[in-house]
């Protein structure tokens, strides 16, 4: 096995760790937005597997991360599953909202999905074709709590509202939802390796906000459901799982739900996640985004940090988050330098 992210997942130490990006392929890029303009719009540019292919690879030819990650989205899902979908420049998504059990039933299922998603499926199979042989392609759907709080609202929310509200007054309605997306989520991500996905990632971007028993249910038993179910019908696919902003519930996470890979926001100090979560297996994470703005010395200082402070066990260098579309593409430059100066 040469690709380097796939020894990291499989436990082994590097010296140098294999480094990618959240949300590489992205507004910071030039040609990204190129390719996206070409397309019309953010949702076309994801249902058309040859541009989607295209704008995946963009980041691979400018910087040569290990990995790439399909470009598509997680709210492709609800969609597929019959909920309104669109962007609104500037703000995000609006999607239909969930409120009540006619609207829960509106929703389909099943093989259903498929149909909206073949050309996902499509581009996890070009990029397949397309991708170095040294780069890892990694596919990713969302973690039915994070899913679920766009579906209820209808769009992002800062506390998810609307969706810790339905949980604590409709919970059978709640959890219905719920059961829908970790059974959908499973086919999703099955279909995505079943075309040439090497890696699965779920993200749980919301998880911070659910808190004990809360979190053991919405948060840790779906990853759990959806792993389980994944590594019985893809014993060899590795699944990194981001349950986002988990703090001290980041400590067994990995050994609970069988994921091969804690991912890491930058909200924990790295020494800590080496103590307490590496000591179960590979990590990932954690510089902040902040970095790929400001860039300089704190940026070469931060980044040689969490090498450091990771270089015991196995390791897979990311962001804490997404790049922001204000990032500076020379500073992902310097990034990856520093990763890699070791070397
Ligand atoms: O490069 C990659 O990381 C792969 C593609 C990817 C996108 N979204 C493309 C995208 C991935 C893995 C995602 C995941 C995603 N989508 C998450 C989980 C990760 C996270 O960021 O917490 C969430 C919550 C979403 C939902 C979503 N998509 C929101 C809230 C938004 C609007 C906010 C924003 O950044 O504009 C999106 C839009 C989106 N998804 C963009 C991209 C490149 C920007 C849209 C554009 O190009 O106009």
């Amino acid at each position: 096995m040469t690709k380097k992210l796939l020894r990291a997942l499989n436990g082994e130490v590097q010296t140098v760790p294999p480094i990618w990006m959240m949300r590489q392929a992205g507004r910071y890029l030039p040609e990204y937005r190129a390719t996206r303009a070409q397309a019309g719009d953010f949702l076309s540019l994801c249902y058309n597997s040859e541009l989607a292919a295209e704008v995946t690879l963009q980041p691979i030819r400018r910087y040569g991360f290990d990995a790439a990650i399909l470009f598509a989205d997680i709210l492709l899902l609800p969609q597929a599953l019959g909920a309104d979908l669109w962007f609104v420049t500037g703000e995000g998504p609006r999607l239909s909202t969930i409120e009540t059990r006619a609207d829960f039933d509106k929703l389909t299922g099943g093989d259903m999905i498929h149909e909206t998603l073949n050309p996902v499926y499509e581009t996890v199979r070009i990029l397949r074709r397309e991708l170095p042989a040294e780069t890892t392609l990694i596919g990713f759907a969302g973690a039915p709590w994070t899913v679920a709080t766009y579906m209820i609202a209808g769009r992002g929310t800062p506390d998810q509202g609307p969706a810790h509200a339905l949980k604590a007054e409709n919970t059978a309605l709640f959890d219905a939802l719920m059961d829908t997306l970790t059974v959908s989520t499973i086919d999703y991500l099955s279909a995505q390796i079943e075309a040439g996905a090497e890696v699965v990632k779920l993200f749980d971007s919301w998880a911070g906000s659910l808190k004990g028993a809360d979190f053991e249910r919405y948060a840790l038993q779906p990853a759990k459901t959806i792993i389980t179910e994944l590594k019985s019908r893809h014993p060899n696919v590795p699944v990194i799982a981001f349950p986002r902003e988990a703090g001290d519930a980041y400590v067994g996470f990995a050994k609970a739900t069988g994921a091969d890979c804690v991912a890491l926001d930058n909200s924990v100090s790295p020494e800590w996640a080496a103590a307490k979560v590496q000591l179960d297996g590979c990590v990932q994470g954690n510089l902040a985004s902040r970095h790929m703005v400001t860039g300089g010395d704190a940026l070469v200082e931060e980044t040689r940090a969490i090498v450091r402070a990771f270089s015991k066990g196995p390791h897979i260098f990311n962001l804490g988050h997404g790049i922001t579309p204000d990032a500076d593409p020379e500073n992902v430059q310097l990034m990856i330098d520093t990763v890699r100066e070791g070397e």
